[in-house]
């Protein structure tokens, strides 16, 4: 049961990062169950060639795995590039590969705050600027941040996360503004805590206070 109406995606394509699994796989989801193809991105090509092949079950619509790191801005322009090769298109671009840990700040190494903020905030603009040259620029589309509500206030454990989807949310602003005249619209979303994700088993454990000690 859908509040869309039926087919509204029919021919789009979206192209959407963290796809082989999570909230980021059920946004795919519900793309292709509305009409749209998708290509979906991670590093772990097995599981994303299953999640793929599962989505294509579950909604008869077409979707293809394509592997790669969105640091590698190569690896994000050869996976973008196989997307058009296989659909001609991309409409919808869907940032949400992203890494946590809970961690304190005061034990946090450099490489592991830069580690987060390469895959969330880096990453986000390999993907959003290779997209824009490839495709976005001159036939305009629709970019969907996932953020986070970490950053709002201050979240404990979290130093390295709340910097990077705040760095997300600011992109999300700048790009709305300068691409809105082209048709690119520029969206973020924020969700709160999803039952049965990675995220929530990350950043919720069981005895997650301990460490605040
Ligand atoms: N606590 C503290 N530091 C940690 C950590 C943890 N739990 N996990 C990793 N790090 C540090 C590492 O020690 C390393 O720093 P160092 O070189 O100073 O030792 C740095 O982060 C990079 O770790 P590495 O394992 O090499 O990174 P990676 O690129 O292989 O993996 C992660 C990235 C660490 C974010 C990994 O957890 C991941 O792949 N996550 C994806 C799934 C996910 O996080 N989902 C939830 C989304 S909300
Ligand atoms: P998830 O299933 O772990 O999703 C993260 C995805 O990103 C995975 O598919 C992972 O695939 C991919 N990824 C990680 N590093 C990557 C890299 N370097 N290059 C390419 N892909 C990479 O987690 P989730 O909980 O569903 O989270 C999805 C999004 O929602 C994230 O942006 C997260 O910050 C946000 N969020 C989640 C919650 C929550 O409650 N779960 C709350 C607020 C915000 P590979 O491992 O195969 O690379």
């Amino acid at each position: 049961m859908s509040i869309f109406k039926d087919g509204i995606l029919d021919g789009k394509v979206a192209f959407v990062t963290g796809g082989g699994s999570g909230i980021c796989k059920g946004i795919t989801r519900a793309f292709m169950a509305h009409g749209a193809n998708a290509a979906i991105v991670g590093r772990n090509a097995e599981r994303l060639g299953a999640a793929a092949a599962e989505l294509e079950r579950e909604t008869g619509r077409e979707c293809l795995a394509a592997p790669a790191d969105v640091r590698n801005p190569k690896l994000v322009e050869a996976a973008l590039d196989a997307t058009i090769e296989r659909f001609g298109t991309i409409d919808i671009v869907v940032n949400g590969a992203a890494g946590n840990f809970l961690c304190p700040a005061a034990t946090l190494s450099y490489n592991g705050f830069k580690t987060v903020m390469d895959i969330d905030a880096i990453g986000t603009w390999n993907v959003t600027r290779a997209a824009f040259e490839r495709r976005l620029r001159d036939h305009g589309g629709v970019v969907l941040n996932i953020s986070a509500t970490l950053h709002y206030s201050a979240t404990p454990l979290q130093a390295h996360a709340s910097a990077a989807k705040a760095a997300i949310d600011s992109l999300t602003r700048s790009l709305a503004l300068e691409w809105g005249s082209l048709g690119i619209r520029v969206n973020g979303i924020a969700p709160g805590p999803i039952e049965g994700t990675e995220g929530m088993e990350r950043l919720a454990p069981p005895n997650h206070k301990d460490k605040l000690a």
